[in-house]
């Protein structure tokens, strides 16, 4: 089941720009900086609301981001809900005729567990759900 609004992800060629535009321009905290290698970015978390801006930038020029940013430069990249059963909505949407990036959930960041709806499958928007530990089984 959907919980909520976890993250709003923008690609930055320039990470460092972005959290001081974020941050020190529009007066944001830093919640922290984390590698993803399954998705090969690091990510920086900046906290608003009941929900976070999450920041992404390739590692090492490689990797899904890399091509967002040779295709279309920095920008608005993914949508993230919150599930508490990743698998169960993964298998619904799944019913519905949705497809995926990955066949199965894959690590992300801070523990969480993550798949991508194919953004053909969601009318050009890509969308991420995300299972955080705390979450997990209290349906
Ligand atoms: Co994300």
């Amino acid at each position: 089941m959907i919980l909520g609004l976890d993250h709003i992800a923008i690609a930055v060629p320039d990470l460092h720009a972005a959290i001081a535009r974020f941050c020190e321009d529009l007066g944001m905290p830093l919640a922290g900086r984390e590698d993803v290698p399954t998705q090969q970015t690091t990510t920086a978390f900046v906290p608003v609301g009941d929900t976070r801006i999450e920041l992404i930038h390739p590692i090492d020029g490689q990797g899904p981001v890399q091509g967002f940013l040779d295709k279309r430069g920095g920008g608005l990249h993914h949508l993230c809900f919150r599930t508490d059963d990743i698998d169960a909505d993964m298998q619904r949407l799944t019913d519905k005729g949705y497809r995926f990036l990955t066949a199965a959930p894959v690590p992300g960041a801070h523990g969480t567990r993550v798949v991508f709806i194919h953004p053909k499958s969601a009318g050009g928007v890509l969308i991420e759900l995300a299972e955080h530990p705390a979450d997990a089984g209290h349906a």
